[in-house]
């Protein structure tokens, strides 16, 4: 496993509807960014606002898909990780899932579990719970935008091992970013929250994307951060190892400390 590794962040403004030019925007910002890891947006191959079923079920891409075949080549060429947002077909229903990608062409799919707004009446939920993929640059976990509000799935992720939390967004609420400190702060991981920019007026409603993409470090620090308006990528250099070190104090351990025997009206 590398020492230390570039993680990168593309944030942009998917066209809705146009998978072919969103995949471009991909490869540049893959290129641009040179980084062993780079996360992209939530559902960032079609864009957020569908109205209707019918429109979903069109834009959505099966695992074996010509264009993720395209990722796959893209990951392979620049020798990189990318996890990216998609509306996720397979046996008929529609997930808001993400991907992760690995040089080898491997792929492992997160299914979102906490379906935001809206997402309610058009996707199926996730169905598993979050795991880890152990790669050549650490031990990645997946979540998806909304996720967020639930500090179970980052926890789930750390018990696990994970290292780096991949988290692609289309953030629309202020609230996130601050959040996500206290998720890397009280599990010792770092996470890479990759939101979108831009305005989707579809569906009778307009929606306005906060940017502001952000990589923290395993104690909350701010690594890398981007405007709240523009395509950028922003870029960190960190050793993943250093997430494996869960002391905040010399007597603290903020996973090995916990009083499980205390937190059992958690699991109802
Ligand atoms: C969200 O989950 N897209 C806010």
């Amino acid at each position: 496993m590398k020492d230390v590794i570039t993680i990168a962040c593309g944030q942009f403004q998917p066209v809705f509807g146009d998978t072919t030019a969103n995949l471009l925007k991909v490869k540049d910002f893959v290129e641009q960014a040179a980084a062993n890891l780079i996360i992209f947006p939530e559902l960032c191959a079609s864009g957020y606002e569908f109205k209707g079923h019918r429109e979903l079920q069109a834009l959505a891409l099966a695992p074996d898909s010509s264009e993720i075949r395209c990722l796959k080549e893209i990951a392979r060429d620049f020798r990189t990780h990318i996890v990216l947002g998609l509306p996720e077909r397979n046996s008929g229903k529609v997930y808001n899932s993400s991907i992760l990608i690995e040089p080898s062409g491997k792929t492992t799919i997160y299914r979102k579990i906490h379906l935001f707004d809206r997402e309610k009446r058009l996707f199926e939920p996730g169905n598993a719970e979050p795991s880890v993929v152990r790669t050549e640059i650490g031990r990645l976990g997946m979540m998806i935008c909304f996720d967020w509000i639930f500090p179970e799935v980052v926890r789930i992720l750390a018990l696990k091992g994970a290292q780096i939390i991949c988290h692609p967004a289309n953030l629309v609420l202020q609230f996130c970013q601050r959040a996500m400190f206290a998720r890397s702060v009280e599990n010792g991981v770092f996470t890479a929250t990759c939101n979108r920019v831009g305005a989707e007026s579809r569906a009778g409603r307009t929606l306005n994307f906060t940017g502001a993409s952000q990589i923290l470090s395993n104690r909350g620090a701010t690594l890398a951060q981007a405007s709240d308006e523009k395509e950028e990528v922003i870029k960190a250099e960190i050793r993943p190892a250093e997430a494996d070190n869960k002391m905040i104090t010399t007597l603290n351990d903020v996973i090995g400390d916990r009083r499980i025997d205390y937190y059992k009206s958690l699991i109802v």
